[in-house]
């Protein structure tokens, strides 16, 4: 009778294991190893800027305040995320993200190219009270942020940490870290970070 291998590898729950791992990791490799390679997903894109000062404490409170718990930041190439809110997301607007807010949770919509899009008095009355401006809206009221002032203090060492990983700050960047968002309230480095986001992609 001929030896049946297979068999062995069913029978056996340890060696069944094992090939398994193998076979995923296999895959994974094969996924997820050239796109550390490509240029297309290394590279920032043309014209993207590092955070400001102020709109890296704004991510921050926005990190926070668990916004990330109902948008997303990450525009689907579907049709039907494209017209509503513009060029699908690429690799190269993330790469001095750390970590990125793609998320996958939507209960208010993506904001991934939210910036420019409304001015700025439109997001302080928003976040102050959105039934002002959307009477439908379930989002929550942020009014603290507009009371709530930055002090800067570890504002200059979340660049440096940012330099870091890559992200392209000067030393006049840092230097003048605390004093760019000190006195200023988290409303108004929220609402800079809203602004900026996806504005480099032309
Ligand atoms: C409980 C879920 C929820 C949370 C938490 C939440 N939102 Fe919203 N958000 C919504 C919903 C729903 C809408 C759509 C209605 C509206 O515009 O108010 C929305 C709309 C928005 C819009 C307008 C987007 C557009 O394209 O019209 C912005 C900007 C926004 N939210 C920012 C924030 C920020 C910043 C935070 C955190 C401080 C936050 N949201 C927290 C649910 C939420």
């Amino acid at each position: 009778m001929q030896k049946n291998h297979h068999e062995k590898v069913e029978k056996s729950v340890g060696l069944l294991g094992i090939l398994t791992i193998v076979a995923i990791s296999f895959g994974t490799l094969v996924q997820i190893t050239p796109l550390m390679f490509m240029d297309e997903t290394t590279q920032p894109i043309d014209g993207l800027k590092p955070y400001t000062a102020l709109q890296m404490e704004g991510r921050d409170i926005f990190i926070r305040e668990g916004c990330t718990n109902c948008h997303s930041q990450m525009i689907r190439p579907f049709r039907a995320e494209v017209e509503r809110y513009g060029h699908y997301s690429v690799a190269g607007e993330s790469v001095w993200e750390h970590p990125f807010l793609w998320g996958s949770k939507r209960t208010g919509p993506d904001l991934a190219r939210v910036g420019e899009r409304y001015s700025d008095d439109w997001h302080h009355a928003h976040l102050m009270d959105p039934r002002s401006v959307v009477p439908q809206s379930n989002m929550p009221a942020y009014p603290w942020l507009d009371k709530n002032v930055l002090d800067g203090k570890y504002t200059a060492r979340k660049l440096e940490i940012f330099r870091g990983f890559g992200v392209p700050y000067t030393d006049e960047d840092i230097a003048g870290a605390a004093d760019a968002v000190k006195g200023k309230t988290e409303m108004e480095a929220l609402i800079a970070y809203l602004q900026s986001l996806g504005t480099a992609l032309k």
